[in-house]
């Protein structure tokens, strides 16, 4: 069965390879883009997204704004790892399409109304902020998605915005918390998973030999997103999380997990935001996540980067 995709999203130059090899799969159908105030404020991520959508020659996948804070707590940029615009690394062309007046939340329970139930997946790339706002407009939306793969969270491999927690779920440990409580089929795909999956080293110079536009942008943003985090970690690569995480979606064989009880810590000092991973199955309660822990990095970046070329 082809998936059909709402991809919910930060831009972020992980981001911007996730959503390229989204609308680069056949048997994908992106039914449109939302965006989060996550990595830079909303009405960026919503720029973002529509230049690079435009970049993909897919100027009619439609992209709406959606929540600029998490539900509780303050947004938190991440300039520091995306830079002033959140995609820098390319010299982008303005986006063409104007912004959208309909929110995202909106659209997004519009959209799970209308379509036939348990067809269409989402996938969440920042803070779920929308997603778990969605939920809480129409409850009945959780019966009628098909299933939900989110980037977020680190168990085994901790955080990277704190020792305990990772970005997506530190921003809005609220709404992650919403999500993983909804009942509904979801796989995450956290550091543990991404970790074991950096890109091949210097593969920005495989993404300029792709020899096109979106060859030389997928490397200029390569090589900016690599830069923070092989200085922060001493690396020689990093992982593109995000893409990982369409990666799961598409390439299943690929990766190993374990369906397991999930939770989220929204009241830690030093643990706010933390994905409690009972791996061992200690607590007693339904397993609630696909928990992914293994992606064989080489095969997927190489199926990316051919994926990439057909665009
Ligand atoms: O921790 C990585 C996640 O945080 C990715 O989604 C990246 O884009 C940032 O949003
Ligand atoms: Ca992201």
């Amino acid at each position: 069965m082809a998936e059909r995709l709402i991809i919910d999203t930060d831009p972020g130059q992980d981001d911007a390879f996730a959503i390229l090899l989204a609308l680069a799969l056949p048997d994908v159908e992106v039914l449109g883009l939302t965006t989060v105030a996550g990595n830079v404020p909303v009405a960026q991520t919503a720029d973002n997204a529509r230049r690079i959508v435009e970049l993909a020659g897919r100027a009619a996948v439609e992209v709406r704004a959606g929540s600029d804070r998490p539900i509780l707590r303050p947004a938190r940029p991440a300039h520091e790892v995306h830079g002033a615009t959140g995609i820098d690394g390319w010299d982008w062309a303005p986006a063409k399409a104007p912004p959208m007046a309909e929110h995202a939340v909106d659209w997004m329970v519009r959209t799970l109304l209308a379509e036939p139930a348990g067809t269409v997946t989402v996938a969440t790339l920042g803070p779920m902020t929308n997603l778990a706002l969605a939920l809480r407009r129409a409850p009945e939306i959780a019966g009628r998605i098909r299933r939900v793969v989110f980037m977020g969270g680190g168990f085994f491999e901790g955080g990277n915005m704190t020792p305990a927690a990772e970005y997506n779920i530190l921003v809005d440990p609220e709404a992650a918390a919403i999500v993983l409580g909804a009942g509904m089929d979801v796989t995450g795909v956290p550091l543990d998973c991404t970790h074991s999956a950096p890109a091949p080293v210097d593969w920005s110079a495989d993404l300029e030999a792709i020899g096109t536009e979106v060859g030389r942008a997928c490397a200029g943003m390569m090589r900016f997103f690599e830069r923070y985090g092989n200085r922060k970690y001493g690396t020689a690569s990093r992982p593109l999380h995000d893409a990982v995480a369409i990666g799961a979606l598409a390439w299943p064989d690929l990766f190993q997990g374990r369906r397991c009880p999930v939770a989220i810590e929204c009241a830690g000092t030093l643990t706010a935001g933390m994905t409690v991973v009972d791996w061992w199955r200690q607590t007693g309660k339904p397993d609630n996540c696909l928990w992914l822990n293994r992606c064989d990095g080489p095969a997927f970046y190489a199926r990316m980067a051919d994926a990439l070329a057909r665009l």
